[in-house]
């Protein structure tokens, strides 16, 4: 087997509360990965509070070691990257998608699909992510697995497959059905945990019947519809009582699938490529304050990393050896030897390296697909202590290229505009201009609405500009953007000028 068929790279999608913490926390104590039970936890409790978050998100060193947990489980490299768990929205979520192969999707067995879960799901589907589902807390009580299924079926458009059934839910459960082996996963002691008891047992009448149409009535669970992502495999489990998590461990080393090609103005680059390519899905500034490090997070397409490669970073055009970069077994950091595509390693630089960058070996390649969203939510940014402008355009520089906000510069009047996607993200940007930058800051309301990416002939571009200086600002990268007052404006421009195109995302 070459290297990188052993690797599994997923994402959990999930809406806050489900239980993505306590399940992170399992898989990786099943891995070895972690040997403390509650490291997770903690940080999983601390982030439900905003502004504990936001607390946990500046002392960046946490949350680093966190954005990727690789463990090693019978031969199978498994790399989880965490998403952020808050309700609102960021492009770095969207972002870190784009660099897994696959997602396990939790639902609250009480719940069901939740609109976070929901959201999560669209992207994935977007980019033909495959799924597979946990259904989580059958210890207590919840709905009738059928309503689960039939709602993600429904809800999703998936075909479901159950592959395990729970004997009981809440005060009547006895464990879980493994469709596969006809064991039975027995609680113990009086944790009632699952401590690795598998036995068949005679399941209560209503249980037994259950199971006879849930074996009937679903289809046959079929590898290439789940990896073509139209079609889930269910599981049902506890992570809080380890429940399930075997199985999904299993499941994804089994069916889940290795690097997959990635889209590139060359046509697909496929893992088998020999030398190193890779992209950045996300950068993290100010881990020390001290030191404006950043570390660049490089999902590998294809070939094997060596330590003091050089590779070419597409922003910069020159060649970079890169002497340390990071490996992410769970809470150690560890400096990486050698990377198979499908891993991720960790660049420390300042500044070079952006989100949405190739870096490769023989810059011949560039990865699209990574785009830029247009923010839903636009604010003018007003300076408490006007002579603060230039660290504030430091500021907004460096978290724009981080992803937590867009930055726009009006090419009249001096007032600059950020743009997001949540609202969350307006936070975070106002609490770490203070805390990273000493910079204090006012959010305004913005004249406009939304923003679009002009393209164009430099002709055509010029000609817009002289009738619509007052609407034209330039993002982070000096690209020009028409920045509207409506929806009905961009329509409007769009139609009295046909040779220009006005696009809602960026690709880089
Ligand atoms: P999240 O990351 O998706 O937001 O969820 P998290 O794992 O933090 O879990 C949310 C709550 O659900 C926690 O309870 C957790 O203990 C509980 N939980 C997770 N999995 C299961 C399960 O399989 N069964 C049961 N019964 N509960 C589960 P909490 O009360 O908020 O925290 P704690 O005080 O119990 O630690």
């Amino acid at each position: 087997m070459t290297a990188h068929a052993t690797r599994r790279t997923f994402a959990i999608i999930s809406h806050p509360d489900a239980g993505k913490t306590t399940l992170t926390e399992k898989l990786l104590l099943q891995g070895g990965a972690i040997h403390l039970a509650g490291e997770v936890k903690a940080r999983g409790q601390a982030r439900r509070a905003r502004s504990d978050w936001m607390k946990i998100e500046q002392q960046r060193g946490i949350s680093v070691t966190s954005s990727v947990m690789t463990f090693q489980k019978d031969g199978i490299t498994f790399n989880l990257l965490d998403t952020p768990g808050h309700e609102d929205f960021s492009e770095d979520t969207y972002r870190t998608l784009t660099a897994v192969d696959s997602a396990i999707m939790v639902i609250d067995a009480a719940k069901g699909i939740e609109p976070q879960t929901r959201k999560l799901f669209e992207v994935c589907r977007m980019r033909s992510v495959p799924i597979i589902t946990f259904v989580n807390k059958v210890d207590r009580e919840g709905r009738s697995p059928f309503e689960t299924l039939d709602e993600v079926a429904d809800a999703l458009a998936l075909d479901v497959v159950p592959m395990a059934w729970p004997v009981g839910l809440g005060g009547t459960f006895q464990g879980v059905l493994d469709f596969a082996t006809g064991l039975v996963s027995r609680p113990e002691g009086d944790s009632r945990e699952f401590l690795g008891k598998r036995e068949e047992m005679a399941l209560p009448a209503e249980v037994a019947d259950e199971v006879e149409l849930a074996r009937g009535g679903y289809p046959e669970f079929d590898l290439a519809a789940y990896r073509h992502g139209d079609l889930t495999p269910v599981y049902f489990g506890s992570a809080l009582k380890n429940f399930g998590v075997a199985e999904l461990i299993d499941a994804i080393a089994r069916f889940a699938p290795p690097p997959r090609p990635q889209q590139s103005d060359q046509g697909e680059i496929t893992p088998d490529r020999a030398d190193v390519t890779g992209f950045v899905f996300k950068v993290q500034a100010n881990m020390d304050p001290q030191h404006r490090d950043r570390i660049a997070f490089m999902r590998m397409v294809s070939g094997t990393f060596k330590r003091g490669m050089k590779l070419t970073p597409s922003g910069l055009g020159k060649p970079i050896a890169i002497h340390s970069p990071i490996l992410f077994f769970a809470q150690d950091r560890e400096i990486a030897d050698t990377a198979e595509a499908g891993d991720i390693i960790g660049i420390p630089n300042h500044g070079t390296l952006r989100v949405g960058d190739t870096l490769s070996e023989r810059n011949d390649v560039r990865f699209t697909g990574l785009p830029n969203f247009a923010p839903e939510i636009l604010r003018r940014v007003a300076l408490k202590d006007p002579t603060k402008t230039k660290q504030l355009r430091k500021a907004l520089d460096d978290l724009s290229e981080e992803g937590v906000i867009q930055v726009f510069y009006p090419e009249i009047g001096a007032q600059w505009i950020v743009g997001v996607v949540g609202q969350l993200q307006l936070d975070v940007l106002i609490s770490r201009l203070e805390a990273e930058y000493k910079v204090e800051a006012m959010l305004e309301a913005s004249p406009f609405d939304t923003a679009r990416w002009v393209k164009g002939s430099d002709g055509a571009l010029k000609d817009f500009a002289s009738f619509n200086m007052g609407n034209l600002a330039k993002d982070r990268d000096g690209d020009p953007v028409f920045m509207a007052r409506s929806a009905w404006d961009v329509s409007y421009q769009q139609e009295r000028n046909p040779e220009l195109t006005f696009s809602a995302t960026k690709e880089r």
